[in-house]
């Protein structure tokens, strides 16, 4: 990943490749932002009229380049927009800054180094540039480092390398703090991030396990996986019934991270089918090509639970990855037949494509088992969510309002879209089987509520808990922006981890 500093040196003085400043909308023309002074001094305070001139106005996602004058060390400046211009006293949005920094770095990929001065008004300003600067630099680098890729064209789309914040103040506890936790976050999500967009024939249940070992042994982490063999034996009949078809056979990961004086644990648990074919319910080209993307759940907790670790937040979290590859085989599950999940309830398989419940059903009755004060799962689950609350917005169910509305408020605190979601009672009747406790398919209107109370029939008695489901902004198909790139976005992780982090500060029930 790119690297981040806190730099003293003034937007004039810093040798770099690109100084990077705000511009606003304000009411009569862009506005040159806080952070710029020095920039705007070497254009003789004519900075503003000068990006008007060449076409800038200040909107969100606005890149403008221009060449610098005789009084900059570098060679370039960046003006990047910021939206509209705060009342006066008031403070950018912290997602308006994310947003600008990641644009800022996806345009200088190729570059080596550039001058952040951006408005970092106060210490979570300064988190929020930096976030987005360093989520914005990132590039999936295939095989590797471009071995996948003969024509690579490296050099050109090689992420920004240096990162120096300006106006952020390097001895300030606070600003160090918060230019950290930028950097593991970041870290965490472009981790999550390559494990996405890892072709599914090199990320298979197996493979992806190994990766959370090799995690665990450089973050101290505590791993254990169940192979098939101890699937079958330990009665995971979802975990298996999905992974059965494929000849890459599926795990269940636990992976924990505990802290000697945590009062409180939180269970994660990921939904993690490396490939999704659909099964015997095979799904239509045009369908399947992105389904690489159905483990980015599993990806997500992995990833919370290395950042709670690397953050040594005062709480106990445990994730769990349900891994499986769904295939159509000789030996694949059939619409029609029973499965016996964990903990003994049944289901009907009417649709082997609707396998995320399956595989979620299992690790939710096992992370129930430890009794956490909380679970949390995370799943590319329905196309249903995706048609109701579109590309970027996941939605939120829980068995308990107050906990749904606390991880609505989180993630928009953290600058990720979400929306609150009904699990209405009368959707449960469609799913009754003649033959089983329960049919994994219900009614197709609503069907993304209908997987939710599927979900919930295997959360342990009391338990609180919340389903997140990322179908729609886990895999971002369109052109970049902010610091949102093509493929895998990471998207939850951070939503995780602030909820992680505020059990640990005792401020969640
Ligand atoms: N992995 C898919 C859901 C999905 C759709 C993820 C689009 C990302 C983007 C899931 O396993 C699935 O196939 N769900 C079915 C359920 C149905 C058969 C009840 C769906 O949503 O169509
Ligand atoms: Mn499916
Ligand atoms: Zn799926």
């Amino acid at each position: 990943m790119s690297a981040l500093t806190l730099s003293t040196s003034s937007a004039a003085t810093l040798r770099a490749d690109a100084i990077v400043i705000g511009v606003a909308k304000g009411p009569k023309g862009p506005v040159v932002t806080p952070g710029a002074e020095a920039v705007d001094k070497a254009f003789d305070g004519k900075l503003a009229g000068v990006l008007e001139t060449l076409g800038a106005t200040g909107a969100e996602g606005e890149a403008t380049k221009l060449p610098a004058p005789s009084g900059l060390k570098a060679p370039v400046v960046l003006a990047v927009g910021l939206g509209d211009a705060p009342a006066k006293d008031d403070a950018f949005g912290h997602e308006a800054l994310r947003r600008a920094a990641g644009t800022a770095a996806r345009t200088l990929a190729g570059t080596k180094k550039a001058g952040f001065a951006l408005p970092v008004e106060d210490a979570e300003a300064a988190n929020a540039v930096a976030e987005g600067a360093l989520l914005g630099a990132y590039s999936f680098r295939p095989g590797g480092n471009g071995a996948a890729k003969k024509d690579d064209k490296a050099a050109k789309s090689a992420p920004l390398a240096e990162i120096a914040l300006l106006g952020a103040k390097p001895r300030d506890k606070a600003f160090k703090a918060a230019a950290d936790r930028a950097i593991t976050v970041a870290e965490e999500v472009n981790r999550a991030r390559d494990l996405v967009n890892m072709p599914p024939n090199e990320l298979d249940p197996k493979t992806f396990a190994a990766a959370a070992q090799t995690a665990g042994k450089e973050f101290g982490l505590k791993v254990e996986v169940l192979d098939e063999k101890a699937l079958l034996k330990g009665g995971f009949g979802g975990i298996m019934g999905v992974g059965r078809g494929s000849d890459a056979p599926p795990r269940l990961v636990r992976i924990a991270y505990t802290h000697p004086k945590a009062e409180k644990t939180l269970a994660f648990v990921g939904k993690g089918i490396t490939y999704d074919s659909g099964g015997i319910s095979l799904k239509p080209a045009g369908h399947n090509e992105t389904m690489k993307c159905d483990m980015a759940g599993a990806a997500a907790v992995f990833a919370a639970v290395v950042a709670a670790s690397r953050l040594g937040l005062q709480v106990n979290v445990t994730g769990w990855l349900a891994l499986a590859e769904n295939m159509p085989s000789g030996s694949a599950t059939r619409p029609g037949d029973v499965l016996k999940m964990y903990g003994g309830k049944t289901v009907e398989v009417l649709n082997t494509d609707a396998e995320g419940r399956l595989v979620l059903g299992d690790a939710l009755v096992r992370a129930s088992e430890e009794n956490p004060d909380a679970i949390v799962d995370v799943a590319t689950l329905t196309g249903a969510m995706v048609l109701a609350l579109g590309n970027r917005t996941f939605g939120i169910m829980a068995n308990d309002d107050a906990f749904r509305t606390s991880l609505y408020e989180i993630a928009e605190e953290v600058g990720e879209q979400a929306w609150p979601m009904p699990l209405p009672a009368e959707l449960r009747k469609a799913m009754d089987s003649p033959v089983a406790d329960f049919a994994n398919m219900g009614e197709r209107m609503g069907g993304g509520l209908a997987a939710g109370l599927f979900l919930k029939e295997f959360v342990g008695e009391g338990i609180t808990w919340a389903h997140l489901d990322i179908a729609g902004p886990a895999y971002h198909e369109s052109a970049p922006y902010g610091y949102t790139p093509k493929g895998g976005t990471g998207s939850a992780i951070r939503t995780l981890v602030r909820l992680a982090e505020q059990t640990a500060a005792g401020d969640l029930g």
